[in-house]
Parts: structure tokens; C-alpha cells; sequence
């Protein structure tokens, strides 16, 4: 039996909303996206797309998201950047039900292709402890010392899609997701990562007439951030390639993170006086991509530039932030 529906667990979320839209547009379907959040919150929402709201810790949800299913994207969990995962960790590591009842439904429904979005997360503390960083190879996951709560159930449920695979029989692509950014995203409340958090703090200050902005840390941390483009890309490459074990989808140009805010107030047309929390949420202190497995794989890598990605970036943010607080907003 021909098992039509490609199925986007997570499609409410900012890469899930994407990835949606990426494969209307490819002409594939006909296409599930499932999300726990109303639709009304949902970044991107089709109206010819099955759209489903539903818990998938739930196992009976799972299996009627799995149901019929060719291709299944899981990429639901209860995440955000450095504020977030800090400070909920147990929340983040409840996100293994919905990786282990999707893994079972998607066994179970025969599902001929499923992919996992994983994290930069799952490395190795240790191998980021200097802002000077080497950048990370897949086998520095290894031994398992990841970002505590949400890297850990990252980390296993990699090895539950190995395990499925070696067991079961069944298809499954694994991707290490590198911090990824783009217009259509969280931008505050929380769960925001340090580039959309900073074109709001850079936007909040621009329009309320501010000279100030907070920047969590130091500044000099390291980082290299994806554009969704990229990302998207790099998904359907491992999805359908010959990539057999956990891979890195990041950008491999490494940034500071006051080089991130020199790059937002170039935007922007500001300049700020900055105040560093060195009490809020770091993480580590240096973290970059080795894209050498992903280059050998598929020959490609993610290539886009942070200042094309930025720009696109700020600009959605502003407009966002504009129709919600006006432009002369003082928060
Ligand atoms: P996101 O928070 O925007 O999307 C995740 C979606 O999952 C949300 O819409 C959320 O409502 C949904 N969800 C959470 N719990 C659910 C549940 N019980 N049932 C159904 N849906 C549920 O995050 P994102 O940035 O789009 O990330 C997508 C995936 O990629 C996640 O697995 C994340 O861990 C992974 N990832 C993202 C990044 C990044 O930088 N964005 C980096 C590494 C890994
Ligand atoms: N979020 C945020 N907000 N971070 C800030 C801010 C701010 O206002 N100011 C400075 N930072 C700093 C953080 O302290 C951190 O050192 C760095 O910017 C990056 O923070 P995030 O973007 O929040 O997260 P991350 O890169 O440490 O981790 C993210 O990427 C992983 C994959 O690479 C997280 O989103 C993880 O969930 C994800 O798996």
C-alpha cells in the first residue's frame, strides 16, 4: 500500500513551520503537521495541509500522527535557547516521550523514512570549556558528558534511532543540529535564542529611544549560528541520503557574541552601551562546527553568511515587533 503523508511532528515551532512550507512548495504531499500549541500560535500554518493539534508524549497521539505516513520529521520538544534550557530541565528531558512514543508509532506504522533533529547540545562539556574553540567533530559526543537536562535526552534518543535501526530494521537520519536562526521564530518570552534575542534587545532600545542593552555573559563567548535555509537544506540532504550516523548541520563561521551585537547595531544603525550580565543563562563558553563528515557525505555544508541571514532576521523581527508594540514603543 502506497503510504502517501509526510508528517511534520512539531510543525507549530519555528524550523517545523519551515520545513512545512519547504515541502508544499517542493509539491510534496499530502503533508501532516502536528503541534501541541493552538494553531493560532502556530509561525507558519497551511490551510491545505492536515493540521493537527496534539500532545505527542501522548503514544496514541503519535500513533495517529504516524498513521499512513512515508516520511516523518520529528522535530517536536519542549525547547528554547540558553534562558530556557537552563532553567527547565526536567521539562526538556520529559521531550524523550515524544521521541520514544513517535520512534514506536513511526516502527509500528511502517514509516518508510524518519528523521530526528538532534543538538549541538549532545557534545562533550569539556570540549567547550575555552571561547577559543576546536571546532567539534561528531565523535567529541563521546564519552557522554552533554548540556545537562536537554543534551542528555538528545543524546539518547540518537541512540535510540541507532537502536530502532540495528534492531528494527527502520530508516532513521540523525542530524546535530547548530543553533539555528531566521525570521518566523520565537523573538521573546523566553525561549528566544541569542540572535533573535538580540535584534529585539538592539529594536527595543532603537525605538524606545534606549542607549542601553543587557548582553548575557561576558560577550566573548563563540558561537556559529545556521540560517534556516541552510538548515532546511541540510535536513533533505540527510534524509535522503547516505548518512548513516549522527551529523552536524551547522554553520562553521564563528562569531563572538559581541561581534553578533556589532552585527545587529550595523544593522539597525545604533550604537549601544553595553551592560553584561555575567549572571544569566551561558551555557558554554565556545562552540563551532567541524563540517568535515557532512562535506565527505553529501559534499555540501551549510554556507550561508550570518550578515545575509542577520539581516533577513532583524527585518522580520522589526516588522513583528512594530505591528505588536508600535514604533515608538517603550516597553
Ligand atoms: P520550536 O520550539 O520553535 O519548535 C518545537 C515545537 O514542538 C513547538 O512548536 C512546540 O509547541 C512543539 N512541541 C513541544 N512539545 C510538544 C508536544 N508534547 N507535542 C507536540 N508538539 C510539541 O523549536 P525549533 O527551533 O523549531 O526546534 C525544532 C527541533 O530542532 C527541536 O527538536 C529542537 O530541539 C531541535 N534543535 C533546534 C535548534 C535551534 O537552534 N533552533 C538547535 C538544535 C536542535
Ligand atoms: N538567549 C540569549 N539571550 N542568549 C544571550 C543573550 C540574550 O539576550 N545575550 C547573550 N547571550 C548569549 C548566551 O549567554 C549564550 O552564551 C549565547 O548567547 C548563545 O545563547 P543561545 O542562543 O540562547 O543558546 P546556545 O547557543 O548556548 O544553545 C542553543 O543552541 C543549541 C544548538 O547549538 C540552544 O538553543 C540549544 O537549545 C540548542 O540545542
Amino acid at each position: 500500500m502506497v503510504k502517501p503523508f509526510y508528517v511534520v511532528a512539531g510543525g507549530g515551532g519555528f524550523i517545523g513551520g519551515h520545513l512545512v512550507a519547504e515541502l508544499r512548495r517542493r509539491g510534496l504531499g499530502p503533508i501532516r503537521s502536528v503541534d501541541i500549541k493552538p494553531t493560532s500560535e502556530w509561525y507558519q500554518c497551511f490551510e491545505d495541509v492536515e493540521n493537527i493539534v496534539a500532545d505527542l508524549k501522548d503514544l496514541a497521539n503519535c500513533r495517529r500522527a504516524c498513521k499512513d505516513a512515508r516520511e516523518v520529521y520529528c522535530l517536536a520538544a519542549d525547547m528554547g535557547g540558553m534562558g530556557f534550557i537552563e532553567t527547565h530541565k526536567a521539562a526538556c528531558m520529559l521531550s524523550v516521550l515524544i521521541s520514544t512514543h513517535m520512534l514506536l508509532a513511526a516502527r509500528d506504522a511502517k514509516v518508510e523514512k524518519y528523521f530526528y533533529s538532534s543538538s549541538a547540545c549532545v557534545y562533550n562539556a569539556d570540549k567547550q570549556k575555552s571561547e577559543d574553540v576546536v571546532p567539534l567533530k561528531e565523535a567529541d559526543a563521546y564519552p557522554g558528558m552533554p548540556e545537562d537536562g536537554y543534551g542528555w535526552e538528545k543524546l539518547f534518543t540518537e541512540r535510540m534511532c541507532r537502536h530502532f535501526t540495528e534492531d528494527f530494521g527502520m530508516y532513521t537520519r540523525v542530524a546535530r543540529f547548530h543553533n539555528v536562526y531566521g525570521p518566523h521564530g520565537t523573538w521573546e518570552g523566553g525561549r528566544e535564542k541569542a540572535p533573535a534575542a538580540i535584534s529585539r534587545k538592539v529594536i527595543e532600545a532603537k525605538l524606545g529611544g534606549k542607549k542601553e542593552i543587557e548582553i548575557w555573559g561576558n560577550g566573548h563567548q563563540t558561537r556559529s549560528f545556521m540560517y534556516i535555509d541552510d538548515c532546511l537544506k541540510g535536513i533533505d540532504m540527510i534524509l535522503h541520503g547516505n548518512v548513516p550516523e549522527p551529523i552536524n548541520l551547522g554553520s562553521d563561521e564563528l562569531v563572538t557574541i559581541n561581534g553578533l551585537v556589532d552585527m545587529v547595531e550595523d544593522i539597525a544603525g545604533i550604537k549601544l552601551k553595553r551592560h553584561y550580565n555575567l549572571n544569566a543563562p551561558k551555557g558554554v563558553n565556545g562552540r563551532n562546527s567541524d563540517n568535515t563528515l557532512i562535506k565527505k557525505y553529501l559534499n555540501w555544508a551549510p554556507s550561508i553568511r550570518l550578515r545575509n541571514g542577520m539581516e533577513k532576521t532583524y527585518k522580520w523581527i522589526y516588522d513583528e515587533y512594530v505591528a505588536k508594540y508600535g514604533s515608538t514603543a517603550k516597553r
